[in-house]
């Protein structure tokens, strides 16, 4: 499966892409027709080309396959320009922060978010409408099918991984500081540990000239980045995955300088979710870190957003508690 260049080589990476963007075409054209002779209720056979593989370059090559700059305006399911793989590093196959291999053991489960319970499908479609600030893909679409068999395919390979390859090589896990989170300080680090990829306007750097190539460094903000409704617009969950994986292969922020960066890159303006507010019908489910409300408690909107969360979380401990 690990058969891309490993970093730094991300040049060549977009280059290989290129080359084969020629055989994309063909095979673009293959999933049309299928989709448009696979008859309705026809559920039970999975089309021919719903492939692990398929699955693998839909959460590489995003823009690429469902894109904004897609010629076919049917095939435009994401509203901005990242890949799955933008965050969801080496596509998922590595353990740790975002990892995909484990997902399969994860469904189905209730989500709060949605108030129902959820399957991998539903999972993969909340993540295309707000990371990927897209439209929800058809249950029986064959990109839908593809993407969820990579997922299972990734399962099956963590289940036959030794002990060994399974443990997590990532700095010690985040830990919130009991503070406010600090904005000024954040755009010290940001300026220091992140511009010379991700941009002084936070806007990353394009493969090549054509779009559908999407972003060699992806966007931290603005119209290409994740929506307000996104997980990684949560101040603790993007400071985890912060601490872990960024700098790109060499990951080394203190705990203070992933949550002051985290708060940097979410004050900055994105694209908008709509509907936020029916979100988390028990609204005593939601992150302590949801920046955006009604929420089941005092606190400010400000506070959910940059901390401090101490007293958020002490709130809702002493709520679960048996009132005796
Ligand atoms: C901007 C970053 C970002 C992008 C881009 C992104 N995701 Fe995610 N994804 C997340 C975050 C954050 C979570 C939630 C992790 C958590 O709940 O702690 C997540 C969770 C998931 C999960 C659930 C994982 C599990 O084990 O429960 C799946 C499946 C998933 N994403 C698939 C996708 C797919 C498919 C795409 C592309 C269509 C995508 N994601 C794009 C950030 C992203
Ligand atoms: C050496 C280049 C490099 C540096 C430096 C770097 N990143 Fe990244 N970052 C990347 C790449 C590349 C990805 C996408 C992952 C991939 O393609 O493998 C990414 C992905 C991300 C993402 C998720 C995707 C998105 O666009 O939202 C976030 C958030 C992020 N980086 C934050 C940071 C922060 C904060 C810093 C500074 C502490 C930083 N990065 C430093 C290269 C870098």
């Amino acid at each position: 499966m690990n058969t891309d260049t490993p970093r730094p080589d991300r040049r060549g990476f977009a280059l290989a892409l290129a080359v084969s963007a020629g055989l994309g075409a063909v095979v673009i054209a293959a999933t049309l027709t299928l989709g448009e002779r696979q008859p309705e209720g026809a559920a039970a056979a999975p089309p021919a080309i719903a492939t692990e593989e398929y699955g693998r370059r839909l959460l590489r090559e995003t823009p690429e396959w469902l894109g904004q700059d897609h010629p076919d305006p049917a095939r435009r399911m994401i509203g901005n320009r990242l890949a799955c793989a933008s965050c969801h590093i080496e596509i998922g196959t590595k353990p740790g922060t975002l990892t995909l291999l484990q997902t399969t053991e994860h469904y189905p489960r209730f989500s709060g978010r949605q108030g129902a319970l959820t399957d991998i499908e539903d999972r993969i479609n909340e993540c295309m409408q707000r990371s990927m600030n897209g439209k929800p893909l058809p249950m029986d679409s064959p990109e839908m099918m593809a993407m969820a068999s990579y997922l299972r395919s990734l399962g099956a390979q963590y289940a036959a991984m030794g002990a060994g390859s399974k443990k997590t090589v990532e700095p010690a896990t985040f830990k919130t500081p009991n503070r406010r989170a600090d904005v000024a300080m954040g755009q010290v680090v940001y300026s220091t540990k992140c511009v010379a990829c991700h941009g002084t306007d936070g806007a990353g750097l394009l493969a090549t000239s054509d779009l559908r190539k999407g972003y060699l460094f992806p966007p931290l903000w603005g119209p290409d980045s994740y929506n307000d409704g996104a997980g990684m617009g949560r101040v603790l969950t993007a400071a985890r995955f912060i601490k872990a994986r960024m700098p790109l292969g060499q990951a080394d922020l203190s705990d203070d300088e992933a949550f002051d960066v985290s708060a940097f890159i979410n004050s900055k303006p994105r694209p908008a979710m709509p509907n936020l507010d029916k979100d988390y019908p028990d609204r005593a489910a939601k992150p302590i870190d949801n920046p955006y409300g009604p929420y089941a408690d005092p606190f400010s909107e400000d506070q959910h957003k940059y901390g401090p969360f101490e007293p958020i979380d002490a709130y809702y401990k002493a709520l679960k508690k048996p009132a005796k």
